[in-house]
């Protein structure tokens, strides 16, 4: 199965994909593509030293949401992709986007969601001082970080930990969990 990773910015979840599939863990699945909204974005450069082709869309000249997710189609038909995977994609992915590829997407989120939605999902949980948030892998619908969730793991945040210490905590579940998460689903292991 044809994947594609959406990235933004530092890739840590796009590497451990690549990881994952260079020792067998994403069974059949291979990354065919990374689709980035970010030029200088350090997950190019990782998708690079793979060979991984990289699709750039700064999204600048494009008027709409969903003129620019047209353009993303065409590249993604090219491909025959059959799984997108939003890694750290900041762009909000328009109704018809999302439609065209129901219960094909997957989304990571650094939180138990419905918990801490949005952009911080660490850090808003660490400054409301809950004892435990954690990591969530579900399917992309059109409202935001609200899917069907595939799965969860909690992160305990011990006293007096740092938030950097907590986002680390986060990031090695993450790694974890999205790897085998990819896996199910080429596997056809996993419903929405
Ligand atoms: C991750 O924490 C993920 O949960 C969130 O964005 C972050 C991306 O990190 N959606 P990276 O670019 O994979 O390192």
């Amino acid at each position: 199965m044809n994947i594609a990773v959406f990235v933004s910015g530092n890739g840590s979840n796009l590497q451990a994909l690549i990881d994952a599939e260079k020792k067998g863990g994403l069974s059949s699945g291979k990354i065919k593509l990374v689709v980035c909204d970010k030029s200088d974005a350090f997950a190019l450069v990782r998708a690079k030293k793979h060979n991984i082709p990289v699709f750039v869309l700064t999204g600048d000249r494009h008027a709409s949401r969903e003129e620019y997710d047209k353009v993303i189609i065409e590249e993604l038909d090219q491909k025959n992709i059959g799984l997108i995977v939003l890694a750290g994609f900041m762009r909000i992915l328009s109704g018809h986007f999302v439609n065209k590829y129901a219960n094909r997407i997957l989304n990571i989120h650094p939180a138990l969601l419905p918990a801490f939605k949005g952009a911080n999902g660490i850090k808003d949980a660490y400054d409301a001082g809950v004892d435990v948030t954690g990591v969530t892998v579900h399917f992309v619908i059109e409202e935001l970080d609200s899917g069907p969730i595939i799965f969860q793991e909690e992160v305990k945040i011990g006293k007096n930990e740092s938030l950097e210490k907590l986002e680390e905590k986060i990031h090695k579940v993450e790694h974890k969990l999205y790897p085998k998460a990819v896996r199910m689903f080429v596997d056809g292991e996993m419903r929405s």
